[in-house]
């Protein structure tokens, strides 16, 4: 097994990297003070709520919530998995990441970077033997068949896997280490009797599946005839998991500049055919529903979903699995909808039978999610009047409606229900502008909360840890009883001031990366994304003030407790002396 990555080496490279040029090569960032700021990736928006704080190594989205330092960031832009994450970012600086625990770790390092490498000459392999093997003249025949031209081929790094138990082992596996991480990856298999290993997939027509970056991370792998099964797909695998992929999504994002529409279809040959008749904004889910981290994933890139499914019973099924993946992410400004081809009809064929144009008529008529949602409601309940079907509808309808956030859609779908159930629900009639105000009203409540000295103190030491040269005189015990003080945020400045005196040259973000995972990650987030707005010439005195000011109330309420004790002998003599030394501190 792979030994753990040191922390000393994670807190060195988040040293240094530079967060800005990092999310700068993904999302083009624009100065804007001393923060730069851009469209969020992570949401779809039309005006800049992203900004990035090269002092604090943080990111922040005041639209969506997004936040966290710059291997977060990684790992929620390029989907990869934490280890991957520090992996990607460690070959930017030309690092080798260590392992702890001696020597199998110099083969772990070549390791990910040679699962792609892998991947990338099983695609070449395939690519090959398209063309080069003794059944050629049967799979071109069959692509031909399929409508598929060389454009699209090329495009989709479509190939063919050889009718044989070792070709790609053969090709690719030359070596006793590739071979046993082609295994790994999913691409041979090991006979449990005599651990020999051979090919997974044997004469199949090979489509990659490529991850955001291009990577190639598993494949799909369909008969040219009727055997069974028709399509074979790459387990999960440490680089594949499926539920978090969408084939086509790369392709799509090259194809275009931005993507108002994201189709998402069940097959890959949908894909590839839909990309062919032009239309370049399709995908596919890889499973039978969609996931609601891929849901997730295609809300980054677009703002309206259509799920397209066959017209059958399966089709309904898998549409409404999809719905109910989809409700969590429903917030104001995203449309889902659903579309359902003629029986026995696929995108595919569909495509090839009647066109572009028509294809998109179809696309254009989808059902919207409201409507879709009390229909299949409906059908599930078998009636739509009377005190059953309203009881049944309450009782099916309430758990979905409780899954979604706070938006116009929840409102629809509440009111539709109300009017379903014949009652009026005392929110319904809403006021919008009246709502939107209020809620505005508590965002800036919210944001501008009060400012505190202590939370002016946390914001400008998180911005500038040198200010903490001004605190060198404050001794342990001193901060100790600092700590206990029952006063907000109190303590967290003290674990501030703790974690900097213990690593003199960190980062917000590295902190931030220490303490992934738990409650104090969670506060020092929230406290990063909050604005101080202090001029840097200023900066020392208001955190000098801010700093005396708690500590003059730290001595009051001291000065206090000791001579409430002292009133009641119940004072200690090492207290009796803190509190004559408090008195003449003044
Ligand atoms: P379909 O059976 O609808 O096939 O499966 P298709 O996409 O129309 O395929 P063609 O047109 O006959 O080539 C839809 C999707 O379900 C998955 C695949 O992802 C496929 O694209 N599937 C299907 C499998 O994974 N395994 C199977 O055996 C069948
Ligand atoms: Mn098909």
């Amino acid at each position: 097994m792979a030994g753990r990555i040191p922390k000393s080496f994670i807190d060195d490279l988040i040293a240094r990297t530079d967060i800005v040029e990092v999310i700068d090569s993904r999302v083009r960032l624009k100065k804007a003070g001393k923060n730069y700021s851009a469209c969020c990736p992570f949401h779809n928006e039309k005006t800049p709520s992203f900004s990035v704080a090269p002092d604090k190594q943080f990111y922040y989205c005041f639209g969506c919530g997004a936040k966290g330092n710059v291997i977060s960031f990684l790992m929620e832009y390029d989907n990869l998995e934490f280890v991957d994450a520090i992996e990607e970012l460690a070959g930017q600086h030309g690092l080798a990441v260590p392992r702890e625990g001696g020597q199998d770790n110099q083969f772990h390092n070549v390791h990910a970077k040679q699962d792609y490498e892998l991947m990338a000459q099983a695609i070449e392999f395939y690519q090959y033997k398209l063309n080069n093997d003794a059944n050629s003249p049967a799979v071109l025949d069959y692509i031909n068949q399929r409508g598929l031209n060389q454009q699209t081929i090329e495009h989709f790094q479509i190939g063919y896997s050889p009718d044989e138990w070792d070709g790609l082992l053969k090709a690719v596996g030359k070596s006793r280490q590739a071979a046993e991480q082609l295994r790994d990856i999913g691409m041979l298999i090991e006979k449990e009797e005599n651990k020999r290993l051979y090919d997974r997939f044997r004469g199949r027509l090979m489509f990659p599946i490529l991850d955001r970056r291009g990577k190639c991370i598993g494949f799909g792998g369909r008969v040219l005839g009727d055997a069974k099964p028709k399509y074979l797909n790459s387990p999960e695998t440490r680089i594949f998991h499926k539920g978090r992929e969408l084939y086509g999504l790369y392709q799509a994002r090259n194809a275009n500049r931005s993507i108002d529409r994201l189709i998402v279809v069940e097959g890959y040959m949908d894909v590839v055919a839909l990309f062919q008749a032009g239309i370049t904004y399709a995908v596919a889910s890889l499973g039978t529903s969609t996931t609601e981290d891929q849901i997730k994933l295609m809300l980054r890139t677009t703002s309206e979903i259509v799920c397209c499914y066959d017209g059958d019973n399966a089709g309904r099924a898998a549409a409404w699995r999809t719905l109910e993946n989809a409700l969590p992410s429903l917030v104001d400004g995203i449309r889902i909808k659903f579309m359902f081809l003629p029986d026995g009809e696929d995108p595919d064929s569909y495509v090839k039978a009647h066109g572009k144009a028509a294809f998109e008529q179809q696309v254009d008529q989808a059902q919207d999610l409201v409507a879709f949602f009390y229909q299949q409601l409906y059908e599930k309940i078998g009636e739509t009047e009377g005190d059953f079907a309203r009881s049944k509808l309450s009782q099916l309808a309430q758990p979905l409606i409780d899954s979604m956030p706070e938006s116009e859609y929840k409102h629809s779908i509440n009111s539709t229900l109300a009017v379903k159930l014949k009652r009026e629900l005392p929110t319904q009639k809403v006021d919008r502008v009246g709502q939107a105000k209020a809620k505005l009203a508590q965002q800036n409540a919210a944001s501008s909360k009060k400012i505190t000295p202590v939370r002016m103190a946390v914001a400008l030491l998180l911005s500038c840890p040198h200010l903490l040269d001004h605190l060198a005189h404050l001794q342990d015990g001193q901060l100790e009883l600092l700590a206990a003080m029952d006063e907000p945020g109190v303590e967290f400045l003290v674990l501030l001031i703790r974690y900097y005196r213990q690593h003199p040259n960190a980062s917000a973000a590295s902190m931030l990366e220490d303490w992934r995972g738990t409650k104090q990650e969670k506060i020092l987030s929230q406290l990063l994304a909050w604005e101080h707005h202090v001029d840097e010439a200023n900066t020392e005195v208001v955190f000098l003030d801010a700093i005396e000011k708690i500590l003059a109330m730290f001595v009051n309420r001291r000065k206090a407790e000791l001579q409430t004790k002292a009133k009641m002998n119940l004072i200690t003599p090492a207290e009796k002396q803190e509190y004559l030394q408090l008195l003449k501190a003044k």
